[in-house]
């Protein structure tokens, strides 16, 4: 089964490409995450996650999410990460990760995908994203092609420290939801509270506020159709990014 979580389209566009290699059945984990639905999951093929890198590691809400959520059935997982550059050592984490869960750890394969996080870098553009979406078709292949033969991933090795401290300093300083706002061209519609992973998001007198436990996936930010989030002074006239349908 293909377990996958998204902000702005990347991962799920990979999961969906593998499905169609694999014939495996796929899981968006959107609203398991925003319920904290931990109902144990069967499946007799192996496990197939894919999601987004923050800070050279998994999402920290789908770890947290896996910590707690009994996967039953075949013991193999294979991880895949969509990526703007690096994964860093994100896979020495999740064979540790697996180590605890009690899972057979296959592999960790990073698939360069569109840059999304724009509170802090730039997004492409639409024609170069698609550039780049076409360039990770390779790579999508050779995983769907690995997991269809039961072979593991080739093996990355090191990073592991890299990744911890990278990862602990970004979520302890950037990960916060205090700087977003609407300006006046929101029109209350209320997309960003409906697409937030964290149900992080309240409509208030048509306007939208920002709780505490934010993940930065940049959902609210990019999907906004009236164009009226921003992230302080960060965001002000950047490309927004959302992961075309039609890849
Ligand atoms: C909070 C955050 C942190 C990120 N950290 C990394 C990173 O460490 N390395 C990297 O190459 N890309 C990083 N990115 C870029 C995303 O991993 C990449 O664009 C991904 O494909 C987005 O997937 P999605 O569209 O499924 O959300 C980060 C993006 C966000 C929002």
């Amino acid at each position: 089964m293909i377990l996958y979580y998204t902000g702005t389209g990347n991962s799920a566009c990979v999961a969906r490409q593998i499905a169609a290699e694999t014939g495996d059945e796929v899981l968006n984990l959107f609203e398991k995450l925003r319920a904290g639905d931990h109902t144990p999951l069967h499946a007799d093929r192996p496990w197939v996650v894919v999601t987004p890198t923050y800070a050279w590691q998994m999402p920290r809400l789908v770890r947290d999410w896996l910590r707690q959520t009994p996967l039953t059935g075949c013991r193999e997982i294979y991880f895949i990460l969509t990526c703007g550059s690096s994964i860093g050592g994100a896979g020495a984490h999740l064979k540790a990760l697996c180590r605890e869960l009690g899972l057979d750890f296959r592999g960790c394969a990073p698939v360069v995908m569109p840059e999304n996080y724009i509170a802090m870098f730039k997004a492409p553009g639409p024609e170069e994203a698609r550039r780049i979406i076409a360039a990770a078709r390779g790579s999508i292949d050779a995983a769907a092609a690995a997991i269809a033969a039961g072979r593991p991933f080739p093996e990355r090795t090191g990073g592991k420290l890299r990744s911890s401290l990278v990862n602990g300093v970004f979520y302890r300083l950037a990960v916060k939801a205090k700087k977003f706002y609407a300006t006046d061209a929101c029109t209350g519609c209320g997309n960003c509270a409906a697409g937030c992973p964290m149900n992080n998001i309240r409509m208030a007198d048509g306007r939208p506020v920002w709780g505490d436990a934010c993940t930065h996936c940049m959902a609210c930010i990019c999907a906004c159709p009236a164009r009226a989030v921003e992230y302080g002074g960060r965001t002000r006239n950047k490309v927004r990014y959302i992961c075309p349908e039609d890849v």
